[in-house]
């Protein structure tokens, strides 16, 4: 049998997403309707044999436990939320509920950071693990020469082993990027125990009081996959289908615009078909059912409507997700942006964003995930956001902004942070 192990970080994480992770945990929040990690659920799902998915994160239980009990239901799989009392890296949570991990005897398992979306070819990462008989397989992509520096990056020999692995270098190592996809046999534990060990030792400790890293964090980057390469025993998979992270609200737009695209195939069934619905739709289109569109209203292309939301007459919305409970009165526009739940949106306004999707000159260009401020100190083009309960006045046009939460808005705004 197989298990997976989803990371999901934890408050702390996610920065870069705010404001929208300030009510939603990011990896609930929903991206072609579904939350970030459903699409990951929703993989393992798939796979032959896969008996258990453990999710290990630092958020309160609380905060997940509804989602969850709605996966197992749908999916009818065993899932369970693992809390850490603290950060412990990307391997340090593996390592510290081991035996929850090898409970049940699985021969191998999945971890996936939560971060990441994509078209998921876990199956085929299962046939060529046991092909190559690894202790670990790393799905990996192509970036940029440039791009790569942000990623892990690593060399392979002929067979596919891992020869180099360096974690975001600083200078040019190969194209060939770590997609934080991995499936582990149960040997890694060994090389996890090493790590922890080797984390213990004295001198670490005094580290651990001067900053404030807690002495079981493992990174499974760092201690791990630099410790295996060039032993023979780490492979890795690239898998040239789409792949991209979630790291900022932009990449949020991005993963929409593919997860909706990826229906097309999987689940023609989620998509807004004109037939169905009576609005005018261009492209890949999700709707909630629960929400209202009037039949004047044009969406699309790749746009996603969340539960309880109301379009009226006359609104035009491309490129963009709206949360659950917004309303857009008539003849609004939203192009490029994200309308936060029950959020209003008064008649005749325009929300605009900036789209920061990858270079599509350059083959294998990812997203740039720019934190929120150049060097400058001035805002960097992006999407734009509107937070839980904004109100915008009729009229209005808010252009390349954020707007924090419960803001009342009845001016203009460009290029700022409403705060
Ligand atoms: N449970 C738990 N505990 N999860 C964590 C922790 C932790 O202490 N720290 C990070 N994570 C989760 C994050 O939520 C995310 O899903 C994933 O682990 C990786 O997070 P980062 O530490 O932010 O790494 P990164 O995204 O910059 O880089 C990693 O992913 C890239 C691909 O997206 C690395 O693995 C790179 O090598 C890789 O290219
Ligand atoms: P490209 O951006 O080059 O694709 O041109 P575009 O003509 O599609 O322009 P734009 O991105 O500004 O508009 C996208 C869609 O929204 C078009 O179908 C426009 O007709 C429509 N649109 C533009 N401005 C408004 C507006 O203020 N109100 C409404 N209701 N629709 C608008």
């Amino acid at each position: 049998i197989l298990k997976s192990v989803i990371l999901i970080g934890g408050p702390s994480k996610g920065t870069r997403f705010r404001p929208l992770s300030l009510d939603i945990p990011k990896p609930l929040f929903p991206v072609a309707g579904l939350p970030v990690i459903q699409h990951h659920i929703e993989a393992c799902s798939k796979v032959d044999n896969l008996s258990e998915i453990l999710i290990i994160g630092s958020y309160l239980a609380s905060d997940l436990s509804q989602f969850i009990q709605e996966m197992i239901s749908i999916y009818k799989i065993t899932i369970r939320y693992l809390q850490e009392f603290t950060p412990l890296g990307t391997a340090g949570g593996l390592y510290h509920f081991r035996d929850q991990i090898r409970s049940g005897g699985p021969t191998y398992f999945f971890v996936m950071n939560g971060d990441v979306c994509a078209d998921f070819s876990l199956q085929e990462i299962v046939e060529y693990h046991k092909e190559k008989q690894a202790l670990l397989t790393i799905m990996a992509t192509e970036a940029t020469r440039q791009q790569s520096l942000n990623f892990g990056c690593m060399v392979l020999d002929k067979e596919g082993k891992v020869a180099h692995y360096v974690e975001k270098p600083s200078t040019f190592v190969s194209t060939l990027i770590n997609c934080g996809i991995y499936l582990a046999s149960l040997d890694i534990f060994q090389t996890m125990a090493d790590a922890f060990y080797a984390g213990q030792s004295q001198e670490n400790f005094i580290q651990f009081n001067g900053n404030s890293k807690d002495p079981a964090h493992i990174s499974l980057e760092q201690d791990i996959l630099m410790r295996l390469a060039g032993t023979g025993r780490l492979f890795a998979l690239p898998i040239l289908k789409w792949w991209s992270q979630v790291k900022t609200a932009g990449s949020a737009i991005y993963a929409n615009r593919h997860y909706l695209n990826l229906y097309k195939a999987k689940h023609p069934d989620r998509l807004a078909s004109a037939v169905h619905g009576s609005c005018q739709i261009i492209g890949d289109i999700y709707i909630h059912p629960s929400a209202t569109v009037h039949e004047t209203a044009v969406l699309g292309p790749n746009v996603s409507i969340g539960p309880n939301a109301v379009i009226a007459r006359g609104v035009r919305i491309r490129e963009s997700i709206i949360l659950a409970n917004a309303h857009i009165q008539a003849h609004s526009i939203v192009l490029h942006s994200i309308v936060g739940k029950s959020s209003y949106v008064g008649e005749w306004a325009r929300i605009e964003g900036t789209p920061c999707d990858p270079n599509p000159d350059k083959p294998f260009a990812k997203m740039e995930n720019l934190p929120l401020f150049n060097t400058n100190g001035k805002l960097n083009p992006s999407i734009t956001i509107l937070g839980t309960s904004v109100r915008l006045a009729a009229e209005k046009i808010v252009l390349n902004s954020i707007v924090l939460p419960h803001k009342e808005l009845t001016r203009n705004f460009k290029n700022e942070i409403i705060l």
